[in-house]
C-alpha cells in the first residue's frame, strides 16, 4: 500500500481514501461515492482493528464478510481495497499509541475505555500509510469525527477530513454493521432513538433552548421501547464535546447511546441555530 501511495503522488494523483472495518453498508457506500467524485484515486481500508474493541467478545463477533464486501464494491469503481492482516498494521513488539486527550474521555470513551486510543492509532497508521488528500467519515461516529478532525490537526496530517450525513434505514435506524447483530423485533424497536432525537429537535425547532429539558425528551421516548437500556442522552458542543446547558450559536449534538439485547447502537443529530 505504501509502494502505491507513493507512486500515486508521484503522478500527481488525487486519494480519496475511506477507512472500514467492512460488514459495508450504505453508510459506507455513499462514503465511497463522496469519494469518487472528490478524487482521482479512491482507496477503501477494511480492517476489524482489534486495538479499537475493550470487549473481546465484541471483537470476535464483528461482522466479517470480505468476500461481500468486495462484491458491493465493485459497482463503485474502487481503485483499490486495502485489507491488511493484524500482523502488518502491528508488528512484532509494537508499542506506539496516539492517544487524544480531553475528547476521548467521555461517551463512547467513558463507555468503552481505549477505543479511541486504538481509532487514533489506526488512523494514524492508515495516513501515515496511504497519506490521502481527503478522507470521509460519517456522522454517525460524532466523536470519532471530532477526535480524529483534532488528531490531524495536532500531528500535520494534510488530510482533509470530509463527513457525511448519516444514512439510515426507512425506519430511521441508523446504517451500522452492527444492526445484522440485531434481532427482528430488536431491529424494529431500536428504531426509537431516531424518533426520540427527532422529537428532540422538533422541540428545538418550537423554541425549546434547555439542554436538560431536550435530553429528557429523547430519554422519555426511547424509554416507551422495551427493548431499549439507555446508557446515555448528552447535549454537548459538536467540537469540544463539553456539555451545553443552554443551545447558543455554537452547533450542538445530542447524542445517544442504547443497548438493545446484547447490540449498543449510538446514534445523534447536529442543532444550531440555523435550523
Ligand atoms: O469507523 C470505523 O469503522 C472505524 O472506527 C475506523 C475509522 C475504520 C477505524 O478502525
Amino acid at each position: 500500500m505504501s509502494s502505491i501511495a507513493r507512486k500515486l503522488r508521484r503522478e500527481n494523483k488525487t486519494v480519496g481514501f475511506v477507512p472500514t472495518m467492512g460488514a459495508l453498508h450504505e453508510g459506507h457506500l455513499s462514503l465511497i461515492a463522496e469519494a469518487r467524485q472528490m478524487s482521482d484515486v479512491v482507496i477503501v481500508s477494511i480492517f476489524v482493528n482489534p486495538t479499537q474493541f475493550n470487549e473481546k467478545e465484541d471483537f470476535t463477533k464483528y461482522p466479517r464478510d470480505l468476500t461481500a464486501d468486495a462484491a458491493l464494491l465493485t459497482d463503485y469503481q474502487v481503485d483499490y481495497v486495502f485489507a491488511p492482516e493484524a500482523q502488518e498494521i502491528y508488528g512484532e513488539n509494537f508499542s506506539t499509541y496516539v492517544y487524544v486527550e480531553n475528547l476521548t474521555e467521555t461517551l463512547e470513551g467513558a463507555a468503552r475505555p481505549g477505543h479511541f486510543r486504538g481509532v487514533s492509532t489506526v488512523v494514524t497508521i492508515l495516513f501515515n500509510t496511504i497519506r490521502p488528500d481527503f478522507a470521509f467519515f460519517g456522522q454517525k461516529d460524532a466523536q470519532q469525527v471530532a477526535v480524529i478532525k483534532r488528531l490531524t490537526r495536532d500531528l500535520g496530517f494534510e488530510t482533509e477530513i470530509v463527513v457525511l450525513p448519516t444514512i439510515r434505514e426507512e425506519s430511521g435506524l441508523a446504517m451500522s454493521s452492527r444492526n445484522t447483530l440485531l434481532s427482528p423485533d430488536e431491529r424494529q424497536g431500536a428504531s426509537i432513538i431516531y424518533q426520540g432525537l427527532r422529537d428532540a429537535k422538533i422541540a428545538f425547532r418550537e423554541g425549546e433552548r434547555n439542554a436538560l429539558k431536550l435530553a429528557d425528551i429523547v430519554r422519555q421516548k426511547i424509554e416507551t421501547e422495551p427493548f431499549a437500556r439507555i446508557d446515555y442522552v448528552a447535549v454537548v458542543d459538536s467540537e469540544t464535546l463539553a456539555p451545553v446547558d443552554k443551545i447558543g450559536d455554537a452547533q450542538v449534538l445530542i447524542a445517544v447511546a442504547a443497548r438493545f439485547g446484547l447490540v449498543r447502537l449510538i446514534d445523534n443529530i447536529i442543532i444550531n441555530r440555523k435550523q
